[in-house]
């Protein structure tokens, strides 16, 4: 069997599953029919999403659920969430309840520039360097006007141009770091376009261009957004549970992710589990939102939690400082049929508002975590939706499903368990 190819991206849709299925598949036919079941049958549609890269050969689904209830700045929202983890959406939509009775969140933007930096090495004296770029720097700048016009009437462009020696690093490697704003696209295209042009320009005997690109580190593009109340406005209901303690202990939490990387690690993962659902479902860029949280989280030298807890005088206070170079026009955001739907669902928010949707949604997954980590353990949550999971994959018909999870009411979920139990209604 042939498990190589030449020309794969020249054939037609149908030859590549075609040859797919014949060189790693044993069901050929059954794997054919599995593929096509996810075709859209909108043909419009199903080409549009073939296009967004080479080789489309299907769709792959992940559920898109939303989260009501959330005040944010007095403003109401429900948040759309794309997200294949079962909790998810649950505990933002119980978190999001749970804080508009006690005020809602506030947000509020720390800055939104970010940086684009020309790679170059120069072996010459670095105050000829200096008087090179003092002398061009206007011109550089000047070069991307074309480019730049429509971001500069959005109020956007480039802000500054900062020679650095990166020497004592690296030797013989400077950089131009270049500040951007651009208002409420992610930029990501407009950064890259502009520092090709300025590296094009940059020249001079004795430079070496390496590389012109944006940096998804962009702690200058930060959002805090956070929630507080009275101490013994925590405890719902008539819970037995101290609000002192319990305060206390969820700060302990916040603590430990401090102090403790391992721990930190999955602190921030549940965190990003709120921030990628949203950042997914408006068709923004994950892998460049998580790539920068995580170096944000380390910036003190040592990897942290990204949100802080303060209980104090009779008050608890919980928050969130993240970059999210995020946007709200351009690329994905207008293409993708299910992110411009999910943006009006959000009322259409600029950049900005967007950061700080989804800076709370990251700070109340957190919430809903640490509360159940620092209470009940979050098993009893995750289990209720494992077991659904488990009879979806069985088949169980509605009645079975509501018979079986009255069953585990008080019994643990184990798969074994489910499957005994679901033999007998059988
Ligand atoms: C699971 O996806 C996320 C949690 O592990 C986060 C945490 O431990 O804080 C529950």
């Amino acid at each position: 069997m042939i498990r190589r190819i030449t020309g794969f991206s020249k054939f037609s849709k149908e030859e590549k599953i075609d040859w797919l299925v014949k060189a790693f598949f044993n069901k050929q036919s059954i794997t054919k029919e599995t593929l096509k079941s996810y075709w859209n049958t909108n043909e419009k549609l199903q080409r549009l999403h073939d296009d967004f890269i080479e080789n489309t050969i299907s769709n792959f689904y992940l559920p898109y659920g939303v989260a009501p209830n959330f005040i944010i700045n007095d403003v109401d929202y429900t948040i759309p969430m794309v997200i294949e983890e079962s909790s998810v959406v649950a505990a933002a939509s119980l978190v999001g309840k749970f804080w508009s009775t006690r005020g809602g969140f506030k947000a509020t933007i720390l800055g939104t520039t970010k940086i684009g930096q020309v790679h170059f090495m120069y072996a010459g004296r670095f105050s000829e360097l200096q008087s090179y770029f003092k002398a061009i720097k206007s011109d550089l700048i000047d070069s991307t006007s074309a480019i730049t016009t429509n971001m500069r009437k959005r109020g956007g462009g480039i802000l500054d141009i900062e020679l650095r020696s990166k020497t004592a690093e690296l030797d013989n490697y400077y950089q131009l770091n270049i500040t951007f704003e651009t208002k409420d696209s992610m930029g990501a295209n407009f950064i890259n376009s502009c520092l090709e042009v300025i590296a094009t320009r940059f020249q001079k005997e004795g430079i070496q261009i390496v590389m012109s690109i944006l940096s998804n580190y962009a702690p200058g593009c930060t959002v805090k957004a956070e929630v507080s109340c009275k101490i013994e406005e925590l405890i719902q209901g008539t819970s037995e549970i101290d609000p002192e303690v319990y305060a206390q202990k969820f700060k302990t939490a916040v603590d430990i992710a401090n102090v403790e990387p391992h721990r930190a690690v999955t602190h921030n993962k549940g965190i990003m589990n709120g921030i990628d659902a949203v950042v997914l479902a408006t068709g923004n860029d994950f892998r460049a939102i998580e790539a920068c949280a995580h170096a944000y989280a380390a910036k003190d030298g040592r990897y942290k939690s990204l949100t802080h807890c303060e209980v104090k005088e009779g008050f608890f206070k919980f928050w969130i400082e993240i970059p999210l170079a995020v946007g709200t026009v351009g690329g994905l955001t207008a293409l993708h049929p299910m992110a411009k739907l999910s943006l009006e669902m959000l009322q259409n928010p600029s950049a900005e508002e967007l950061m700080k949707i989804i800076a709370v949604a990251g700070l109340a997954q957190n919430f809903a975590a640490l509360r159940a980590l620092t209470t009940t353990g979050i098993q009893k949550g995750h289990m209720k939706m494992h077991l659904m999971n488990i009879l979806n994959q069985l088949g169980a018909t509605i009645e079975e499903k509501e018979k079986t999870i009255s069953y585990f009411e008080n019994v643990s979920v184990t798969h074994s368990a489910v499957h005994e139990f679901y033999k007998t209604l059988k």
